[in-house]
C-alpha cells in the first residue's frame, strides 16, 4: 500500500491576469491536503478509483475519456510504462474544498500521480508531476495558465509567468494569511470563460487592468523577497479592486474583505478564480483571532490560518511545464 499527498494552494497576487501572460505569485497551503492511496487488488479486477469523500467509484477501463480522475491515472500509467489497467485500487480523500480557488483539482491529481509512481517503485520529479497535472487541468478549465499545477507539485512559493521557467520565490519574512471560504462553489472554468468574454468585448480596458495587476505582482515580489510584509496590505487591496473591475468579485467577497480590514487585517482579496470560493486576509499572529471572528460573523463558512514560512534561499529555476 502506498499513500502520497499534495497541498492546496492560494494565489497571493495575479490570478486571471496570469492567463494573459502577466506574472502571478502563489503559495502552497500545506495545512489542507489531498491524499491518494494505492493498493494491490485481486488479479483480474482491474484498476478502480474511489473518491471516498464523494462516495464516487469508477472503473478505469470504462471511465469516460474526459473524466479528470481517470485522465490523470491513464496519463501517469502511460508515463510510467505500466499497462493500461493494472489490478490496483486507488482511494482518494481531500480536505480541500472543491471549486473554491484552493487548487483541489491540482492537488488530487498530484497526489494520484505521486502515489502511482511510488507504488510502481518509480520516481517522478516535481516537474514531471506538474506536466502531467497540467494536462488534466486542461480538462478542468480549458486554458489554465499552469500556476496551480506548478505550485502544488513543487509545494513551494512561486513567481510564475506562463510559458517561462518556474521561479521559486524567496520569502524574506513569515507571512500569515487567513483563508476564508464564502461557501459558494465557483468552477474556475466558468470564471475564466467570463473574463475571456469581457476581454474579447473590450480588450483595451482588460489589457490595462491586466497590466495594472502585473505591476502589483512585481511590487509584491520585491516586498515579499525583502520581508516587507506590511507593504503587501495596500497591494492586496489594489489587486482586489482590479479583480472587482474585471468582474470576478461578488457582493459577499467584497463584504468579507471589508469585514477583515475593519477587524484589523492588513489587506484582503479574493484568491483564485473568484465569484465565490475563498479570500485571503493578511494578518499577524496577534490580529488573526479577531479577524477570523469577524470573517465568520460576516458570513464566511470557515476560516483557516496559514503561514507562508520565511525561505531565505533562492533556488534554481525549474523547467516550465505550462507551455502548450
Ligand atoms: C486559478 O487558480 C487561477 C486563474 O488565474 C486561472 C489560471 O491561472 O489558470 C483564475
Amino acid at each position: 500500500m502506498t499513500t502520497s499527498s499534495a497541498p492546496g494552494k492560494a494565489i497571493l497576487f495575479g490570478e486571471h491576469a496570469v492567463v494573459y501572460g502577466r506574472p502571478a505569485i502563489a503559495v502552497p497551503v500545506s495545512e489542507l491536503r489531498a491524499r491518494a492511496t494505492v493498493t494491490a487488488s485481486a488479479p483480474g479486477s482491474g484498476c478502480t478509483i474511489l473518491a471516498a469523500d464523494l462516495n464516487h467509484r469508477l472503473a478505469l477501463d470504462t471511465a469516460p475519456a474526459d473524466d479528470p480522475l481517470a485522465h490523470i491515472v491513464r496519463l501517469t500509467l502511460a508515463q510510467l510504462g505500466i499497462g493500461p489497467d493494472p489490478d490496483w485500487s486507488i482511494t482518494l480523500r481531500s480536505e480541500i474544498p472543491i471549486s473554491s480557488g484552493l487548487g483541489s483539482g491540482a492537488a488530487v491529481s498530484t497526489a494520484i500521480a505521486r502515489a502511482l509512481a511510488e507504488h510502481a517503485g518509480h520516481e517522478l520529479s516535481p516537474e514531471a508531476v506538474s506536466a502531467l497535472v497540467y494536462e488534466t487541468e486542461r480538462l478542468h478549465h480549458g486554458t489554465p495558465s499552469g500556476i496551480d499545477n506548478a505550485v502544488v507539485a513543487h509545494e513551494q512559493p512561486v513567481y510564475f509567468v506562463r510559458g517561462e521557467p518556474l521561479r521559486p520565490l524567496m520569502v524574506g519574512a513569515d507571512i500569515w494569511l487567513l483563508i476564508a471560504d464564502t461557501g459558494i462553489a465557483s468552477p474556475t472554468k466558468v470564471a475564466v470563460a467570463e473574463v475571456r468574454r469581457g476581454w474579447q468585448a473590450d480588450p483595451t480596458r482588460y489589457e490595462r487592468l491586466f497590466d495594472a495587476i502585473g505591476g502589483i505582482v512585481e511590487a509584491a515580489r520585491q516586498a515579499i523577497q525583502k520581508g516587507r510584509v506590511d507593504e503587501l496590505s495596500g497591494l492586496m487591496d489594489e489587486n482586489q479592486r482590479c479583480l472587482a473591475a474585471i468582474g470576478v468579485s461578488s457582493p459577499l467577497l467584497d463584504e468579507l474583505c471589508a469585514a477583515a480590514r475593519e477587524a484589523g487585517a492588513g489587506g484582503a482579496k479574493l484568491s483564485g478564480a473568484g465569484r465565490g470560493g475563498n479570500l485571503i486576509a493578511l494578518v499577524t499572529p496577534t490580529t488573526a483571532t479577531a479577524v477570523s471572528g469577524a470573517l465568520l460573523a460576516a458570513g464566511a463558512k470557515s476560516c483557516i490560518l496559514s503561514r507562508v514560512a520565511r525561505r531565505p534561499v533562492t533556488e534554481a529555476v525549474s523547467t516550465d511545464c505550462s507551455r502548450p
